[in-house]
């Protein structure tokens, strides 16, 4: 087949490497030019382990293509996706300037019968604006369809080859047709609906897996309260097949550019048809709550003077990891910004160190230290933060690290390092709920 894939972000990048790497010819369209030109050279713009590999491959052997014009590649497609992003606005609801631009774009340049499908997240209800805009411009018959995308940043490449799921919303034979036979390479169950659920499986996926984060965030809160430690808590609560391992384990709070902005946009939404959701408004309070619990324990283990209070100036904190998760360069939301910001109102100073986001995060906190090396980060500080997981800090020589720190402290906001051991070594440590 013949696909436009609109939006070269971390889904549209993702889903044309992946359809291209299955034998279709595949265009892929931004109106960014600066990305556009160094896609055509194969520069992927973030890091994401294995897509620089797949976008090389399929650009050598002309199944993918870059460009910036929708009439160079719509006109031919059967099928045209939409990944472009649906950010969130200042009260929560998603902001749809990009998808509707998208949309009208591609509809300007539909030829032949076209299959619109929507993997961006996008409202519940909004299909109907956009079949009227598509109305307008439209020459030729073209139907619409829901695939919402699943695929996690840092595996993005592997889920999308094995996916759990593989939705399909719409109320079109034909289009269903279609959809089917594109994926057909791909595992995973089909599950075939109309639009408005596709979206929301979409964001009923999303928020329960916030709520599994938030519900072992209240049970590290009660862990720390009665002394039980919640990584036996949760080990035995998630070896219920019924409920599994999976996403529930505390933390610093989950934060990039998805489950929180899609927790939102869902309370935002319901309350349009009626409904307040107040599960996942709790859902929300207790994320929000775990930036300030990490910034007291961060003032409780350096034993602050009277004199200082809960003031932290003249505090040099390190802080470990910077992008939302391990395995990618995306700051998005991550809970770095808000525990560095809060750092910084309470007049510390911050040296970082992330293996890859350094870069990214400059533009977002430009009034911190960087490190390119962990040790040195570390090097002369007060104490150590961890706020991401990335495997690589939890092998660090703790012997060496404890000569290098002023003092011997470790705020783990991630758990990585076992207690005992580190407790051992002479640290004065802090997790999460233990
Ligand atoms: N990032 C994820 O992990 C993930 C996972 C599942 C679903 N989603 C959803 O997928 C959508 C895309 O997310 P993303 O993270 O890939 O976004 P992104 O911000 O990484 O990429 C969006 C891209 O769209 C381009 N764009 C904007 N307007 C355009 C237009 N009119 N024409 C062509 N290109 C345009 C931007 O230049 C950008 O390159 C969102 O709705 C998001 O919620 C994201």
């Amino acid at each position: 087949m013949t696909i436009t894939v609109i939006g070269a972000g971390y889904v549209g990048l993702v889903t044309a490497s992946v359809f291209a790497e299955l034998g279709n010819k595949v265009f892929c369209v931004d109106i960014d030019e600066v990305k556009i030109a160094n896609l055509k050279k194969g520069i992927v713009p973030f890091y994401e382990p294995s897509l620089g590999e797949y976008i090389s491959r399929n650009i050598n052997e002309k199944r993918l293509f870059f460009t910036n014009s929708y009439g160079q590649s719509v006109p031919k497609s059967q099928i045209v996706f939409i990944c472009v992003g649906t950010p969130p606005k200042e009260n929560g609801e998603a902001n749809l300037t990009y998808l509707f631009s998208a949309v009208e774009e591609a509809a300007k340049n539909l030829k032949g019968y076209t299959l619109i499908t929507i993997k961006s997240t996008i409202p519940i209800g909004f299909e109907d604006d956009l079949e009227a805009l598509v109305k307008k411009y439209a020459k030729t018959k073209y139907e619409f369809a829901s695939s919402p995308e699943f695929l996690r940043e840092g595996t993005a490449i592997s889920d999308s080859l094995h996916p759990d799921r593989i939705i399909i919303g719409t109320n079109s034979k034909k289009a269903e047709k279609m959809l089917l036979e594109l994926h057909a390479p791909l595992p995973g169950e089909r599950i075939i609906c109309d639009m408005r659920s596709a979206q929301l499986i979409k964001y009923a996926s999303n928020s329960f897996l916030a709520a599994k984060i938030s519900f072992a965030n209240a049970l590290a809160t009660i862990c720390e309260r009665t002394g039980a430690d919640v990584t036996k808590v949760v080990q035995g609560v998630g070896a219920d097949k019924r409920i599994g391992h999976s996403y529930l384990y505390p933390g610093v709070g989950y934060g990039g550019s998805c489950l929180p902005k899609d927790v939102l946009a869902f309370i935002a939404q319901t309350r349009n048809f009626d409904y307040d959701f107040e599960l996942l408004r709790a859902v929300d309070a207790i994320n929000n709550g775990q930036v300030a619990s990490l910034v007291n324990k961060v003032r409780q283990s350096l034993n602050l003077t009277e004199k200082q209070g809960k003031n932290l100036a003249g505090v040099e904190i390190a802080v470990l990891g910077l992008a939302f998760k391990p395995n990618t360069d995306d700051m998005r939301d991550a809970p770095s910004i808000k525990i560095i910001n809060s750092f910084q109102d309470l007049g510390a100073k911050v040296t970082a160190y992330d293996p890859k986001a350094n870069e990214a995060a400059k533009k977002i906190l430009p009034d911190i230290k960087y490190s390119d090396d962990l040790y040195e980060a570390i090097s002369n500080k007060d104490l150590m933060v961890i706020v991401t997981e990335w495997p690589e800090f939890a092998e660090i020589d703790l012997e060496k690290a404890k000569k290098l720190l002023k003092k011997p402290v470790i705020v783990d906001g991630r758990n990585i390092f076992d207690a005992k051991k580190v407790r051992a070594l002479g640290f004065s440590y802090t997790g999460v709920g233990r």
